[in-house]
């Protein structure tokens, strides 16, 4: 069946990753309910989310949403989702991301985009986290992807230095400009990169102990539960196991 729909996403000319991220979105968005203060990640994936929520949202859904980045932000503006500050909110029901990769335990690597600061305190004030991704993103252990940590420009060159002796290379994340990534929040964005699987609570740990260091892509406890989309299969996953 899965190799039926790569042939048939090939002739008609679907990317199947894409189709993939918008089938696991599009599952996540059914956990979404009247009434419900929603975060809105940020990505490829997320967007695919927004989507759906506006098209339902123009269907008579009856929510809030508020967003983990300036770029969703203005798509759910788009999309007439009704959207609050994040600054007057203490508590969200559901919030729906992606990630850049994911492990068996549900520990996620996040940031790719740079919102990870703004995504991190949505998925931390949600009840729920569903986290969205097509099979790209699984991994046994955390460590292909680089982990994005985001830095007080204050605190640049310092902090390039102590990131570095803890993985193989670091670099500052750039824009299409080539200058300087700067994120919603006036920070930079510093990315690691490892040769090997790490220890991801240690590394964590250790992150936290840099000041400078705002925040880190490591998200070790947040996500309550992973969709997941393989050809034109869903999958289910929480933290005791597959649903
Ligand atoms: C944004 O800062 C990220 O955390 C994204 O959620 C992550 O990079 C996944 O993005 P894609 O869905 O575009 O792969």
């Amino acid at each position: 069946m899965a190799t039926f729909y790569a042939d048939a996403c090939k002739l008609i000319g679907v990317n199947p990753a894409e189709s993939e991220k918008k089938l696991a979105a599009e599952a996540a968005v059914e956990y979404v309910n009247d009434g419900m203060v929603i975060g809105l990640g940020t990505g490829s994936t997320a967007a695919y989310a927004v989507v759906k929520i506006g098209e339902r949202v123009k269907e008579g859904l009856h929510i809030t949403a508020t967003s983990s980045s300036l770029a969703t932000e203005q798509l759910a503006r788009g999309l007439n989702i009704p959207l609050l500050e994040f600054s007057g909110i203490s508590r969200l029901d559901l919030a729906i991301d992606g990630a850049d990769e994911i492990d068996p335990q549900l520990r996620a690597v996040k940031g790719g985009g740079g919102a990870l600061f703004r995504e991190k305190i949505l998925a931390a004030a949600s009840d729920r986290m569903i986290c969205i991704a097509d099979p790209s993103k699984l991994v046994e252990r955390l460590g292909k992807a680089k982990l994005p940590v985001e830095v007080l420009p204050f605190a640049a060159a310092f902090v390039e230095k102590s990131l570095g002796d803890l993985c193989t290379r670091v670099a500052v994340r750039q824009s299409g400009s080539g200058s300087r990534f700067v994120t919603d929040q006036g920070n930079c964005i510093f990315d690691m990169h490892f040769d090997e699987p790490y220890d991801p609570l240690e590394l964590a740990t250790a992150l936290k102990t840099i000041p400078g260091v705002i925040e880190h892509g490591l998200f070790l406890s947040e996500i309550d539960m992973l969709i997941v989309a393989h050809g034109d299969k869903v999958a289910k996953i929480n933290r005791q196991g597959m649903l």
